[in-house]
């Protein structure tokens, strides 16, 4: 069965599987590309990869009203729990738990993680999917780190990965990155949301496919990839 992975703008993707919602860092409310409100997305999980807002987003609005299992790194859990959240489940960088729909791994991600109140956030990651037997990497926030490679050794069927410069990778490293990863597939993210992650895809696009074997899927908000 096909994995259907919908893109809401940002970082923040719906994984449907195995009968569950996973949702990845649902910054919707203030998202300028988000193509549907906060109070319209059902899930079973919600994943936060580190305490920026356009990460965080509305992850406690939605695990109230859903009753979804939060999981994220261990100090932004203790935060959730003090916003009134009962149903987490804290992880951390290396470890992989095994869920009923399939495992999770948080890897490492170079960036900064700080909670909107000013509450220590740990250290960010990325989340590394094991689904339906195949390999979903999550890059989040991060600039290019060479222990990607390590992470491509696994065989990964899809990255996703930020594009947009100035608090993440640019393209040029995102490109890099493509090349240490070598993915089946990849999708590029973080950018056009603001100003100052203004960048063309297509021209990313066009590099990636001359310069590696991985395939792009370019995505606008609100579509949805079948892996
Ligand atoms: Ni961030
Ligand atoms: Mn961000």
């Amino acid at each position: 069965m096909a994995i259907n992975i919908t893109w809401f703008g940002h970082a923040c993707f719906l994984i449907e599987t195995n009968g569950a919602k996973l949702l990845i860092d649902p910054f919707i409310t203030g998202n300028p590309l988000a193509p549907v409100p906060a109070d319209a997305i059902e899930a079973d999980y919600i994943l936060v990869s580190h305490g920026h807002g356009d990460h965080l987003g509305d992850t406690v609005d939605i695990a109230k009203r859903t009753n979804a299992t939060v999981i994220s790194n261990f100090e932004i859990q203790n935060w959730f729990v003090k916003q009134g959240l009962e149903n987490v489940h804290p992880q951390h960088i290396g470890g992989g738990f095994n869920y009923p729909w399939g495992r999770v791994k948080l890897t490492i991600a170079q960036h900064g993680s700080a909670l909107p109140d000013g509450t220590y956030g740990g250290n960010p990651c990325g989340f590394l999917f094991y689904i339906e037997g195949k390999k979903i990497y999550h890059a989040c926030d991060t600039g290019l780190f060479f222990d990607m490679k390590l992470i491509g050794e696994e065989g990964i069927d899809l990255a996703i990965l930020p594009i947009g410069d100035n608090f993440t990778m640019g393209p040029d490293d995102a490109l890099r990155a493509v090349k240490l990863i070598e993915p089946g597939y990849v999708i590029p993210i973080h950018y056009n949301t603001f100003d100052v992650i203004k960048q063309d895809p297509n021209a990313w696009a066009d590099k990636v496919k001359e310069e590696t074997s991985a395939k792009v899927a370019l995505m606008k908000p609100g579509d949805v990839f079948k892996l």
